[in-house]
């Protein structure tokens, strides 16, 4: 059974596992300085209104408990988990609900939490799920948003940083279910460079 290799941190902010590389692309601070924003900007658009966080698993769970500390007010949380499949997963914008949500969101102003904003399908079809249920408001906030890979014209409504098209983890983002506990946003860079 293969061991995953410790994973060790080198001066100059890269760390390695094997011969996976990562490179510093947003720094945990900053990263907390933009949430810090949003959550006042969220607060902002709905002054008065209870508002439920839906976190999208498993990658939105740090910027989501990160982020519901930054909006004053009345929030509460539920989680949603969606995969996608079909031959071409990537482009094909099958979805599949893996977990569904707890409660009703019927009149509710309800903020989508994603990890990171792709292609667009995944969100497309969360967004189209959740949209049948009538919710009083629905949103859209991203904590990173690849502007570049979009291939549908979903938006988002709050969004931490435009990010280019490269493969990053950290901060809940995983390669193969690794490097979500890393505190900063990192390029990953494969062996043969297929990412
Ligand atoms: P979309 O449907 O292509 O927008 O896919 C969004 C989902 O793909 C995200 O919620 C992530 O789970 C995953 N994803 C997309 N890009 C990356 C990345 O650079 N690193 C890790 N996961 C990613
Ligand atoms: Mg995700």
């Amino acid at each position: 059974m293969p061991t995953a290799k410790r994973q060790t941190q080198k001066p100059g902010g890269t760390a390695a596992t094997g011969t996976e590389r990562t490179k510093v692309l947003l720094t945990g601070a900053k990263i907390q300085k933009r949430i810090r924003e949003m959550g006042l900007s969220i607060r902002k658009d709905f002054p008065d209104e209870p508002l439920l966080l839906v976190g999208v698993l498993k990658g939105a769970v740090l910027f989501l408990a990160d982020l519901a500390r930054q909006i004053p007010g009345e929030v509460t949380f539920d989680f949603i988990a969606v995969s996608s499949y079909g031959k071409d997963s990537k482009s094909s914008g099958q979805v599949k609900l893996n977990k569904d949500l707890d409660s009703s969101i019927d009149g509710k102003t309800v903020i989508v939490v994603e990890d990171i904003l792709d292609t667009g399908l995944t969100l497309r079809y969360l967004l189209s799920v959740l949209q049948q249920r009538k919710p009083k408001n629905l949103r859209v906030a991203v904590l990173l948003d690849k502007v570049e890979r979009r291939l549908t014209d979903v938006t988002a409504d709050y969004i931490g940083f435009p990010i280019p098209n490269e493969f990053v983890v950290g901060y809940g983002l995983d390669y193969a279910e690794r490097y979500r506990n890393l505190p900063d946003v990192r390029i990953l860079s494969l062996p043969g460079g297929s990412h």
